[in-house]
């Protein structure tokens, strides 16, 4: 199962490792990679397309200044806007990429009125609200990628710590893509057996804090950028569900309608993704210290919100 087309917005580093992770992963026939600055996605996008014979896929890369050559698009990867500096927060980068996003939505919009948006750029949240208003597309159709990613980090640090396989950790990590995530410790196993079995709360309280701020460790060492190979594999994970229609329950930012207790805000809850987008928000029972810890993070969003208004 793939896509017909799917166009990744911004080749930067983000996108442009997003759209080499499709290509290789032949999730589309065709990846379409829109950038304002010129030649940066044609050049990417030729270069990636050499790369086929080598990596032997058969996905098709372009780049393009124009959103005529995403028409039709199935799904959109926004990664468009700036990211952070050392000792900038996400909610800096807030007037300037609210901008971008809303532009950029309107232009998805008009090319591809049955698309799909999965969001990337910061402050996410609020990003993903942005491209709802703009685009007019219903929540199904608009998501953001945050939750698998502080979800990744959180199960690569576990994994580091115990000396087992990343691939036995389960976790989530819901909220708002800011220092306010709420790590689920009663959805935390390894090949489902608790954590605290082999952790006590102290070293479980570390590596929570770190995840927290496992953005800004990565922004502390590359100075002049923030991470992406995590992020774009984090929105490919989303692509590949929806595409292949594998109804897999993720961590993303969704627009919540009452869910949680929550309404008017996307923040990051388990969502069950296929074809369509969307299929379902999963409501868990959450204990009361995570009910309080997600509202401070709904609270946090909000409070972004408003600074844009
Ligand atoms: C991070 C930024 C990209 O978490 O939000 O790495």
């Amino acid at each position: 199962m793939s896509a017909r087309k799917i166009t990744v917005v911004g080749a930067g580093h983000v996108g442009a490792t997003a759209a080499q992770r499709i290509a290789e992963k032949e999730l589309a026939r065709e990846v379409v990679m829109i950038d304002i600055a010129e030649g940066i996605p044609q050049g990417k996008g030729l270069d990636q397309w050499e790369s086929a014979p080598i990596e032997g896929f058969d996905s098709r890369v372009t780049g393009s200044q124009s959103y005529d050559a995403a028409a039709d698009s199935e799904i959109f990867v926004v990664t468009a806007g700036i990211a952070r500096k050392p000792g900038m927060s996400r909610d800096d980068l807030l007037k300037t990429n609210a901008g971008i996003v809303a532009s950029v939505s309107k232009e998805i919009a008009r090319v591809a009125p049955d698309s799909i948006i999965i969001m990337v750029s910061n402050p996410l949240d609020v990003m993903c609200y942005v491209a709802m208003q703009a685009s007019g597309f219903p929540r199904e159709r608009v998501m953001g990628m945050a939750g698998i990613l502080d979800t990744a980090r959180y199960r690569s640090f576990i994994a580091l710590e115990l000396d087992v396989s990343v691939e036995d950790i389960q976790a989530l990590v819901l909220g708002g893509h800011g220092d306010t995530m709420v790590p689920l410790l009663s959805t935390t196993s390894v090949s489902g057996i608790p954590l605290t079995h082999f952790l006590d709360e102290d070293r479980i309280e570390a590596l929570i804090e770190r995840t927290r701020k496992g953005g800004a460790e990565i922004v502390a060492h590359l100075k002049t950028g923030s991470a992406y190979y995590a992020p774009s594999a984090g929105a490919v994970q989303m692509v590949e569900a929806i595409v292949k229609h594998k109804r897999r329950i993720l961590p993303c930012a969704a627009y919540l309608e009452g869910e949680y207790g929550h309404e008017g805000l996307f923040l990051g809850v388990p969502c069950k993704l296929g074809e369509g987008g969307l299929l379902e928000i999963v409501e868990l029972e959450l204990s009361e210290a995570e009910a309080s810890a997600l509202a401070s993070s709904a609270e946090a969003v909000r409070d972004t919100m408003a600074a844009l208004e």
